[in-house]
């Protein structure tokens, strides 16, 4: 059994309905254990023993919110060789850059030394292309794409850290 994180900002509560479809999704893979995260209550201990660890925030004037952006920078581990994937809901889909939030969430991502992963288009529908993305409250075809995402982050993990149990990864802080 591995271990995922999804930590999320949510204010009006579409973004943490998105994390919550996303545990779904990886509920239904099997052979993970989820934790939900707000950014506001950030469990360091879960974190440090998550294999994976997704970030979600609305889109505020086309990136992450501020209060996201400050969850990254401040991070209170190290995510070195995690897996990670973005998922970003916005009011106004085809311009209101919800793939820029996902894109931001990715930079902070890989400069922190993660492995970015959504499944894309190869892994069947729907597909997942950067991470997932929700217009307002996820419904239907946008509800479905965040289970999708949770399921392939999980049968990523359990690919790559399947036979390795919740130990730390080397470098982390104790
Ligand atoms: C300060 C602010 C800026 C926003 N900027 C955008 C934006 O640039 N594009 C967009 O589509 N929606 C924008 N929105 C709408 C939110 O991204 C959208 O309502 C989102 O689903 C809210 O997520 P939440 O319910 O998890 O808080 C903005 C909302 C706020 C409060």
């Amino acid at each position: 059994m591995i271990k995922m994180s999804i930590i999320y900002h949510s204010e009006t509560g579409n973004t943490k309905r998105m994390a919550e479809l996303i545990k779904e999704g990886a509920l239904q893979a099997g052979g993970v254990e989820v934790h939900l995260m707000p950014v506001e209550t950030l469990d360091r201990q879960t974190l440090e023993e998550s294999r994976v660890i997704l970030f979600g925030s609305p889109t505020y004037y086309g990136t992450m919110s501020w209060q996201m952006k400050r969850c990254m920078d401040t991070l209170p581990v190290k995510v070195e060789g995690k897996l990670g994937a973005p998922f970003a809901s916005a009011a106004w889909p085809g311009g209101g850059g919800y793939e820029l939030a996902e894109m931001a969430l990715i930079q902070g991502m890989l400069i922190r030394g993660m492995l970015v992963y959504s499944g894309g288009v190869v892994t069947g529908r729907p597909p997942t292309h950067f991470g997932a993305v929700s217009h307002r409250a996820p419904a239907g075809f946008d509800a479905d794409r965040c289970r999708k995402l949770g399921m392939n982050l999980a049968r990523k993990g359990k690919e790559l850290f399947g036979q390795q149990q919740n130990v730390r990864t080397p470098g982390e802080r104790s």
